[in-house]
């Protein structure tokens, strides 16, 4: 039987931007949306038009450039919002008009100063002035989980009568637990006439840590699409996370039998991609995408490791993109393994731009020995800013010199990959690596696993890129 399709709507360039720190500009944003067409989301949420003139090119640049996905533009319950939000999307193969209004007590008299009444009529009305204008039309009652339920109801009910497709119920300050959650989106699919025309989408904030599970309880009862952002970016303490709910039910269909459309090798790259534009980090415990999300450090863990990978993974890095973990790149790497690299980390170039990150990369690799994806992404920023005119990094430029740019290479060195790899070579693998230690020369201590890159990789002894490098035109 065919499982139901989970739609993943991504709000990485709306919700997750307005998290501190995490604002992009027009190009950026273009450039991550374009990651998240490779990635194979469904829906990308490209700003809020009427919040600013950046956020509506963005909107506009991107539904005229990204042309799969549908593209979403949010607006209050009011016309101006929904006039300016479907200006914007004028150019999209497939627009979507997002519209929201809080429900809650709190939020409407505290905050609007309307009564429920009043509340009701803006909703219906603001869907009905959306669905003149676009088919596709999702409505949001904002802070939907501390709302009166018998007016949640009565609110779904009006906007689905007058003509939204989508109706999504955010958890917009993190406050429900997972029972709770999917027993609100049972309570709807049971209450709320013509539910079962629309599809209910799940929005949760990550106050209480629980954003992923609520949205997952949402799915266990009927919701079918999730709203979520990569790394989990978003307001206070972010959005579900777009990578745990996509590997969450691939690692346990037995628990979640749904289907996504999301190419999970793709994640890597898209946590990369957003970190490296926002400069905010992925913290190195991040589930699925942090840097020791592959690591394994315990010695008792390191034996099973070695022994079977099965005994301490339940997913491979490279079901999520984690980067060959064979490929070291040091100064002997050819330009085949750096652009392999950076197609990992979502960047592909013409020969004429790989050269010259590849000129600059080798200047680097020079001087720290072992080129970290972070040196990487910087390096590829100067390029892609077109600041070539450097064309050498400086000694101020690397790892512990005050106001360095290229971090210190990894300090702490995780676990081979695989048994295989701490045996020796394979003729199967790439043999592009050069050796970790300062001199070159992979050091291997008696008793001691050999020395692994970031991700596990054992670096070889026997590089040879000189033949790459010749087909490259070195
Ligand atoms: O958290 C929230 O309620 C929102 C809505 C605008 C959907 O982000
Ligand atoms: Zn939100």
């Amino acid at each position: 039987m065919d499982r139901p399709r989970i739609t993943i709507f991504d709000t990485t360039l709306r919700d997750g931007e307005q998290s501190p720190g995490c604002s992009m500009n027009v190009r950026e944003k273009l450039h991550l949306a374009q990651q998240l067409d490779r990635l194979g989301v469904d829906v990308i949420e490209a700003g809020f038009p009427i919040a600013s003139d950046g956020d509506f090119e963005a909107v506009q640049r991107i539904a005229a450039t990204v042309r799969r996905p549908i593209i979403a533009g949010l607006a209050r319950a009011c016309s101006g919002d929904v006039d300016r939000a479907w200006q914007a999307l004028q150019g999209a193969a497939r627009p979507r008009i997002h519209v929201f209004l809080a429900t809650s007590d709190i939020h409407l008299k505290y905050k609007l100063r309307i009564t429920r009444e009043q509340c009701l009529e803006q909703a219906r009305e603001a869907v009905r002035h959306a669905k003149s204008l676009c088919a596709d039309v999702e409505f949001s009652p904002e802070d939907a989980t501390r709302t009166d339920v018998a007016f949640l109801c009565q609110v779904v009910e009006a906007v689905i009568a007058a003509g939204a497709t989508t109706v999504n119920i955010p958890d917009t300050v993190g406050y429900s637990m997972p029972e709770e959650y999917g027993q609100l989106i049972r309570t709807l699919r049971e209450k709320v006439a013509g539910i079962d025309k629309v599809t209910i989408s799940t929005h949760c904030h990550n106050d209480l840590g629980l954003a992923v599970a609520n949205s997952l309880a949402g799915v266990q009862q009927g919701a079918r699409q999730v709203e979520c952002t990569i790394n989990g970016i978003g307001e206070r303490a972010g959005n579900a996370s777009l990578e745990e709910i996509v590997m969450a039910m691939r690692v346990r269909p037995d628990r979640y039998p749904y289907e996504t459309a999301v190419a999970s090798e793709q994640l890597y790259a898209s946590s990369q991609t957003l970190a490296e534009i926002t400069r905010v980090p992925v913290q190195p415990n991040k589930a699925i995408t942090g840097r020791n999300a592959f690591a394994h450090e315990a010695g008792i863990h390191q034996d099973g490791m070695l022994k079977n990978p099965l005994t301490y993974e339940i997913m491979t890095p490279q079901s999520v993109g984690v980067p060959d973990s064979r490929l070291v790149l040091g100064k002997h790497s050819g330009r085949h393994a750096l652009a392999l690299r950076c197609e990992q980390l979502g960047h592909q170039f013409e020969r004429r731009e790989l050269d010259e990150i590849y000129r600059r990369f080798v200047v680097l690799a020079d001087r720290i020995k072992k080129v970290q994806d972070s040196h990487l992404l910087e390096l590829i920023q100067d390029v892609m800013r077109g600041d070539v005119s450097k064309g050498h990094v400086s000694s101020s430029d690397v790892a512990g010199s005050p106001g360095k740019k290229f971090p210190p290479a990894a300090a702490t060195l995780p676990f081979p990959r695989a048994a295989s790899a701490a045996a020796g070579s394979n003729s199967n693998e790439l043999h592009f690596a050069q050796a970790a230690s300062s001199d070159g020369q992979a050091e291997t201590r008696p008793g001691c696993p050999p020395p692994t890159n970031w991700f596990g990789g054992v670096p070889f002894t026997d590089h040879h890129s000189e033949q790459e490098d010749y087909l490259w035109g070195v």
